[in-house]
């Protein structure tokens, strides 16, 4: 379209000049390491910050459980309160900065701020897991926007990523490392040769895991984050009740070793895949230790960094790495949302970066996660058997069951405790969950076998 070039410079200077434009006003509610850190950062490069946002950002009012203790954080310029919903609906507000956590009073006071035309932000992966469709929903209804960047791979913008830089592409995965405190735990066993429940007393000492750590070492956290990126990559709303979940906790050392004895590194990754093949169509989302090849990128993503990659059909594979969690590194995506939400002014909702990517005319409500029967990937086993003869049975078994065997081998003694019975090592082709499962339970039944059979994913992850 043509534009008169004198007339859009009119425009131009018809609008307020930066500096005159009103501050964005925040209330926030919590702060504790997320809320503490924005607060700080967004003091220290305020300049900066304005620059950016075209107008300055202004803390107004924080909602705490100790008064004195958020007063020794924010000083005495900023209002404060023990009364979240006194922020959610405070008329001086213009965005909620919601730092608190957890999900059933923190989904009433996000919700209570939209319907009071605010605009809201948070890091709140479980939040957005469990009732972001309907937090998305009312955010539509009533204009106001909802950003989450600190919710997935805090310091990684893999949220703009996939709403913005990939716009161009049909994503065909996203796969990645998104919980620091389950890599934390992987790394240690890998490289101290620890047990899960060493591995996870020394990340509890040193701070990287909660007292309690359910949620990161049963791959609940990583599903939170998967599900939000799955539906900004393929333009489905949040299906985090869908996701196949499976922690660490039942990790042995032993196949961390058998792994390392196979050029492999145990990850725990969270897996967005579109499938489209024979009867298959729908979506993989699973989080789950699995092997990854010990040449990978992704296998030297070590302590609790995260990483994420994702493949689009134009771009190839592209990987994002950088820290998971920590007070700053979190406000740093709290306040990159806080910039887009201050240049929202004048913009008309339709016309917004959607909440999660696609227009909501453009979600795909039927677009279905996959049953775990339906999961098509390559595997490891790891079979114990009375005697080392039994290897060549192992194989032949496993084909007879029609699981499609590519490699056989039977663990070194380096990778086995003293005294242990022998192992058979096994990697397969790609193969339907549902076949592996069965031969498996066959395999438990068959006399060659000493005890339980070990069956874990096999991630190559190649573009
Ligand atoms: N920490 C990270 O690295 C990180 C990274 C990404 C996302 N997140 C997410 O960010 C959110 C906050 O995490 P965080 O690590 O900052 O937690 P945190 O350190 O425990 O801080 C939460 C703060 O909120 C306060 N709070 C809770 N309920 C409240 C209420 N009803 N009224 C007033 N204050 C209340 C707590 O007060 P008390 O101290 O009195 O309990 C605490 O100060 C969570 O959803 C988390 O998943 C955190």
């Amino acid at each position: 379209m043509y534009r008169d070039p004198i007339q859009s410079l009119e425009a131009l200077l018809e609008q307020p000049p930066a500096a005159a434009m009103r501050p964005l006003r925040v209330g926030m509610i919590g702060i504790g390491t997320v809320g503490a850190g924005t607060f700080r950062v967004l003091a220290r490069n305020q300049a900066e910050i304005a620059g950016r946002a075209g107008r300055s950002i202004k803390m107004v009012v924080v909602c705490a459980r100790s008064l004195a203790r958020a007063m020794g954080v924010v000083g005495k310029e900023v209002a404060l309160t023990n009364d979240p919903m006194q922020v959610a609906t405070h008329p001086e507000v213009d965005v909620l900065v919601e730092a608190a956590g957890g999900t059933g009073p923190a989904r009433d006071w996000v919700l209570a701020a939209i319907r009071a035309g605010k605009h809201v932000i948070t890091a709140n992966k479980a939040l957005l897991a469990e009732h972001g469709n309907e937090i998305f929903a009312a955010a539509r209804q009533h204009g106001v926007a909802v950003a989450y960047e600190g919710a997935v791979a805090v310091s990684i913008p893999i949220v703009k990523a996939l709403r913005e830089g990939l716009t161009a592409n049909r994503i065909e995965w996203v796969a990645g490392i998104i919980n620091g405190t389950t890599n934390f735990i992987l790394s240690k066993m890998r490289d101290e040769g620890v047990g899960f429940a060493e591995a996870l007393a020394q990340a509890q000492a040193l701070g990287y895991a909660e007292a309690d750590p359910t949620f990161d070492i049963e791959g609940l956290d990583a599903a939170h984050k998967i599900s939000l990126l799955a539906a900004n990559a393929f333009g489905m709303p949040v299906r985090f009740a869908d996701a196949q979940v499976e922690g660490i906790t039942a990790l042995q050392g032993l196949d961390v070793a058998c792994a390392e004895q196979l050029g492999f590194r145990i990850k725990l990754l969270g897996v967005a895949k579109r499938r489209k093949d024979g009867d298959a169509e729908g979506v993989e989302l699973r989080v789950q230790p699995a092997l990854v090849p010990a040449t990978h990128l992704l296998a030297h993503v070590n302590g609790s960094m995260n990483a994420v990659m994702v493949k689009g059909d134009a771009s190839g594979v592209t990987m994002y790495y950088g820290a998971g969690a920590g007070s700053e590194q979190t406000a740093s995506a709290v306040i990159a949302d806080l910039v887009d939400v201050a240049r929202l002014q004048g913009i008309p909702a339709a016309q917004r970066v959607p909440h999660l990517g696609f227009h909501p005319e453009a979600v795909d409500e039927q677009l279905a996660v996959l049953p775990r029967a339906a999961v098509h990937t390559r595997h490891y086993l790891r079979v114990p058997v009375h005697s080392a003869q039994q290897i060549e049975a192992v194989g032949a078994w496993l084909a007879a069951q029609h699981v499609p065997v590519q490699r056989v081998e039977l663990a070194c003694d380096k990778a086995l405790p003293k005294g242990s019975e022998p192992h058979v090592l096994v990697l397969t082709d790609a193969v339907a969950q549902a076949t592996v499962d069965l031969a498996v339970h066959a395999l438990a039944a068959h006399p060659a076998v000493a005890g339980p059979v070990v069956a874990l994913r096999v991630e190559l992850l190649e573009g």
